[in-house]
């Protein structure tokens, strides 16, 4: 697990330095595609369910599983971009929202208390605790900020393949026993944000899931692996950043 998260964690790195204003979220998922390969792995999302992309491109309204088009981000969008990569068959999963060039204080406080709420939830990843403390943690802290936590999409179990057991909410499903935390296992924490109501719709594509309301939404990821002391965060970028200058 940890080489194909750190490919995952330095393709999402590489692709956060490439996003400039006037570019299409095509020409951003062909430079995924690139990158990717680059590292010699493979995109644990392409062909998934028959998902037709290589990244996860979600502008703005849109909250998760935002396809690649000819769509032109200006100065001041927020875009979602979610990287899943397999390689030497296991899979790293890892997202984060960035500003194409910088974006307003109202957005970017969107972005920084969804981030914040992944690394609460993080820092709940621990043996004896359970998958209820994780989400308990993030759930807290959005709505102590006057946001929403989409409810439709969870966190997971990540391996040999993407989606696995145990579901990881980021919210209080109001269920008894949610599963334990256990060192070696390795889970995907998720939290998708909405500046205003919780509920979202799924456009006519069949994937683009976007706010109803229209409000901005954020999504930060980190794949975990749980330990018998403090969590490992597994998708962090491997080397430092390549020059921001284009
Ligand atoms: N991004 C989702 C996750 O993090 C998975 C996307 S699957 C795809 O769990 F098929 F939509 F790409
Ligand atoms: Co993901
Ligand atoms: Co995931």
């Amino acid at each position: 697990m940890r080489p194909a998260c750190a490919v995952a964690g330095t393709v999402l790195e590489e692709i956060a330095n490439f996003i400039r204003p006037g570019m299409t979220t095509r020409q951003i998922d062909n430079f995924a595609a690139e990158r990717i390969k680059a590292h010699g792995a493979r995109s644990a999302f392409l062909g998934y369910r028959k998902y037709p992309c290589h990244t996860c491109l979600s502008v703005n309204e849109e909250v998760v599983h935002g396809l690649a088009t000819e769509r032109e981000l200006k100065f001041g969008d927020i875009v979602s971009v979610d990287v899943g990569v397999t390689y030497k068959g296991f899979i790293g999963d890892t997202a984060r929202t960035v500003s194409v060039g910088g974006c307003s204080v109202k957005a970017q406080r969107l972005l920084d208390v969804t981030e914040q709420s992944l690394y609460l939830g993080i820092a709940q990843a621990k043996p004896g605790n359970r998958v209820l403390d994780i989400s308990q943690a993030v759930q807290r802290y959005v709505e102590a900020n006057g946001y929403s936590v989409v409810r439709e999409f969870v966190g997971h179990g990540v391996g040999r393949t993407v989606h696995e057991e145990p579901q990881v909410p980021n919210f209080d499903e109001g269920k008894k026993n949610s599963p334990k935390l256990k060192p070696g296992m390795t889970i995907a924490i998720e939290p998708m944000v909405n500046a205003g109501r919780m509920e979202v719709k799924i456009l006519k594509d069949g994937w683009t899931v976007v706010t109803q309301d229209a409000s901005l939404s954020a999504h930060f990821e980190h794949t975990v692996l749980i330990t018998d002391g403090e969590p490992e965060i597994m998708t962090w970028a491997k080397k430092p950043s390549a020059s921001k200058v284009a």
